[in-house]
């Protein structure tokens, strides 16, 4: 039996509506401009009620005041005993090659390639497809699935700097294999002998023992040395951040705080801030929550309904082709998304200004059914805003005047129609005059919100202006 229903009451949103638990699960994004009360105002109203009503969570920072901010939060909501700092020398770290490689249901060699490319995607911030000449992303993707072959039946540790260690330790010539000397120096080949025994123990692994050992002692060493350095480069560049320093200690040794423990209620602050951070921090972050939005992808509600929540403000630094996918499928996992940025222009920025990036981001915010549009001076999002409420009929009286000449001189006419005409419900200028909070507006912030399909019983329409206390 659930121990949360659906219609737990989140946000009294009017006298009449209240905003629940599925509504939560369905999806917020909040748009408004720089200083426009999106972090102060509706964020912290919505940030205090998930945690008050005991979800899990994963946040992610940009700023750093983010972390005092949220640890404020949270001790307020009495929650500071779940609380998970990932964190420059702190304790909580996670691998997340071996957490897949353990998981339940995983270990498959082609999920964790599949995983590694997405990293190294996040990594190099670019498509690992090849471009126009996909040989490239095909031959490095080969090169890892056989390297993670062979330490599988070698039973090695998985994480990044191993699997590098293996690949340059490669044999590169049928010299070096004739050569004991190497041999005993060579990762790779010692994994190749500790892989043969285990072959000798267990016949069932024959197979894959016999493609990676051609891969490795046929294939890899008949490439010219220029192709099979480029191959190499591929994966050795994109990673190069995971083999040294603060990625290196937190993703590349041992797992304290998987994405899991968000189930049972913890909540996960990633205090590695793009401000302070840079790209280590976008790398780190992005790595954090692709692994949990997969591991919600896979959970079980039936086992364990506990609401969990992900809040990404300033998201546009978090954006990622992955969240197509995940929106789409998060509302059945009760997992609630929470999404803060500026304006759209920030969101085609991060996807891509093609049409691939737009429609991308089309597809992310169509599957965010709340949406709080807070004071805005960009026209882009003001227009787009103003056609998410759409239109509506309603009456235009238009005067007419004229000159008319007569015998007693000259006089003149109005005339007045009505005429019926499609107005918007919202006009898009009507976004730049709400409250920003503040002591010059009595720490008040307004937003008008919009939710699929939803008729406000305070507007009998789709629009509901909203108050929010920054106190
Ligand atoms: N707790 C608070 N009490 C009163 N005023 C606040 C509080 N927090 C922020 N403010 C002020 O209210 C305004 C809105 O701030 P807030 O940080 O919420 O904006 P924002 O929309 O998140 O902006 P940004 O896009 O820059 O993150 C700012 O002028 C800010 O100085
Ligand atoms: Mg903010």
């Amino acid at each position: 039996m659930s121990d949360w229903s659906l219609d737990l009451p989140l946000l009294q949103l009017s006298d009449d509506d209240i905003w629940t638990l599925k509504d939560a699960c369905e999806g917020v994004q909040i748009f408004g401009g720089t200083g426009s009360g999106k972090t102060s105002g509706s964020g912290r109203v919505l940030s205090q009620r998930f945690l008050q009503a005991g979800f899990g969570g994963l946040i992610l920072t940009v700023k750093s005041e983010d972390r005092t901010d949220w640890i404020n939060w949270i001790t307020q909501a009495g929650r500071a005993d779940h609380l998970f700092i990932i964190e420059e020398n702190g304790n909580e770290v996670f691998n997340f090659l071996d957490y897949e490689l353990k998981r339940p249901k995983g270990g498959h060699t082609e999920n964790i390639v599949t995983l590694l490319t997405h990293v190294i995607e996040i990594a190099a911030q670019r498509s690992m497809d090849g471009g126009n000449d996909p040989f490239w992303a095909q031959a490095a993707k080969q090169l890892l699935r056989n390297t993670i072959d062979l330490m599988k039946l070698a039973e090695a540790h998985l994480s990044i700097p191993d699997i590098y260690r293996v690949i340059i330790s490669a044999p590169t010539s049928q010299e070096q294999i004739t050569n004991a000397n190497w041999c005993a120096k060579s990762y790779c080949f010692s994994l190749l002998k500790k892989a043969n025994q285990a072959v000798k123990n267990n016949p069932d692994l024959l197979d894959d023992y016999t493609m990676t050992e051609t891969y490795f002692l046929n294939e890899f060493i008949a490439y010219a040395d220029k192709t099979r350095s480029s191959i190499v480069g591929m994966f050795t560049s994109s990673v190069d951040p995971f083999l040294r320093g603060t990625l290196r200690k937190l993703f590349c040794g041992k797992t304290t705080c998987p994405p899991d423990v968000t189930l049972k209620g913890g909540i996960v602050l990633i205090d590695l801030n793009i401000k302070d951070y840079s790209h280590i921090g976008r790398v780190a972050q992005s790595l954090y929550k692709l692994m949990w939005q997969q591991m919600i992808e896979r959970r079980d509600i039936q086992q364990n309904d506990r609401p969990v929540f992900i809040w990404c403000d300033e998201n546009q630094f978090f954006l990622n082709s992955f969240d197509v996918s995940y929106q789409q499928t998060a509302r059945s996992k009760r997992a609630c998304t929470v999404y803060l940025t500026q304006n759209i222009p920030n969101y085609h920025v991060a996807l891509g200004n093609g049409d691939k990036g737009k429609a991308m981001a089309s597809s992310i915010l169509g599957n965010l059914s709340t949406k709080i549009f807070h004071a805005n001076s960009d026209p882009d999002t003001n227009e787009w805003a103003s056609k998410v409420f759409g239109k509506a009929w309603g009456y235009k009286t238009s005067v007419t005047t004229g000159d008319s000449q007569s015998e007693n001189g000259a006089s003149s006419n109005q005339g007045h129609s009505m005429s019926q005409q499609l107005n918007n419900i919202i006009e898009p200028n009507e976004f730049t005059t709400l409250l920003k909070g503040g002591k010059e507006n009595s720490f008040i912030v307004e937003a008008f919100i919009h939710q699929a399909g939803r008729t406000w019983k305070a507007t009998s329409n789709n629009y509901l202006k909203a108050r929010f206390s920054q106190e």
